[in-house]
């Protein structure tokens, strides 16, 4: 499979402390790639760089080949890469539907169609096609005409996602996906991974600290702990790896 994101010798310092401390690794594109480890190991502060809300202190990153280490967020974002935040409470009263066209419209490479505002954009045949489609795959289109402040924190986490698909990216970003999340929640946040990563050939990238969450889909696992990676590989040979095992029992200890 070919490389989609390429990191090497990634350094991230906060004065003198090193909260990324030369961590590489590759994700290869089509695939769902996890980041674990304890807390404060650096994965959020790894996820800032990738998405150029942080500028490393050294270190590339290639983005299908291209350097964008230390690029703008939204240069980084128009290359592919998109990050799903917590941002569905920015426009509360706006629907479920009406967040995911306007969405898709911030993206339209003709974004004079925003000029007539929310009535033109909602008689937008071709954005509302996208947008059904857009909450269809991510689950939504039973409560399109809600208000994002009306979910639940499952569709919240939902529409969060197809906030960021909007951007159409190659790559999609999530930190801790599963946060908060009762167990049905959980289970359909991870059922949403799989059917995107498998419909688009989308490239997932995602932190979590729910390891059977992470042992269930990833097909590909780096370790971090304290900024450095300590163990790289499938589910098996991480579970097998004893420095990952004394990681965690130490941090749990
Ligand atoms: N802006 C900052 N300034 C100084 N230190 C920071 C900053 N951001 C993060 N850190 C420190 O860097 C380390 C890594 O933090 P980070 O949030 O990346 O960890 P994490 O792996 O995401 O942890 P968690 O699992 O709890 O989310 C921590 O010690 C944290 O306190
Ligand atoms: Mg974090």
């Amino acid at each position: 499979m070919e490389t989609l994101l390429d990191v090497a010798g990634l350094v991230k310092r906060f004065g003198g402390f090193a909260a990324v401390d030369g961590v590489s690794f590759e994700v290869a594109e089509g695939s769902i790639h996890a980041v674990i480890g304890p807390n404060g190991a650096g994965k959020s502060t790894l996820f800032r760089l990738l998405t150029g809300f942080h500028a490393p202190t050294a270190g590339t990153i290639r983005l299908a080949g291209r350097d964008i280490a230390g690029l703008a967020p939204h240069r980084i974002a128009r290359l592919g890469l998109a990050q799903s935040f917590q941002i569905t409470t920015v426009f509360p009263k706006l629907s479920v539907r009406e967040q995911v066209a306007f969405a898709l419209i911030a993206q339209s490479p003709t974004p004079w169609r925003m000029l007539g505002g929310l009535v033109r954009v909602l008689g937008d045949r071709g954005v509302m096609a996208e947008a059904e489609t857009l909450l269809a795959e991510v689950g939504l289109a039973e409560v399109a005409e809600r208000r994002a402040e009306a979910l639940s924190h499952g569709d919240q986490r939902a529409l969060d996602v197809a906030l960021a698909l909007a951007t159409r990216p190659r790559l999609l970003l999530l930190d801790e996906p599963t946060a908060g999340m009762s167990p049905f929640e959980t289970e359909r946040m991870v059922a949403m991974i799989q059917r995107l990563a498998g419909a688009r050939r989308l490239t997932v990238l995602f932190s979590e600290h729910d390891m059977d969450v992470v042992f269930s889909i990833s097909e590909r696992i780096t370790v971090i702990h304290r900024g450095r990676v300590i163990a790289e590989g499938d589910a098996a040979s991480v579970q097998a790896d004893p420095e990952v095992a004394e990681v965690y029992l130490g941090s749990a200890a």
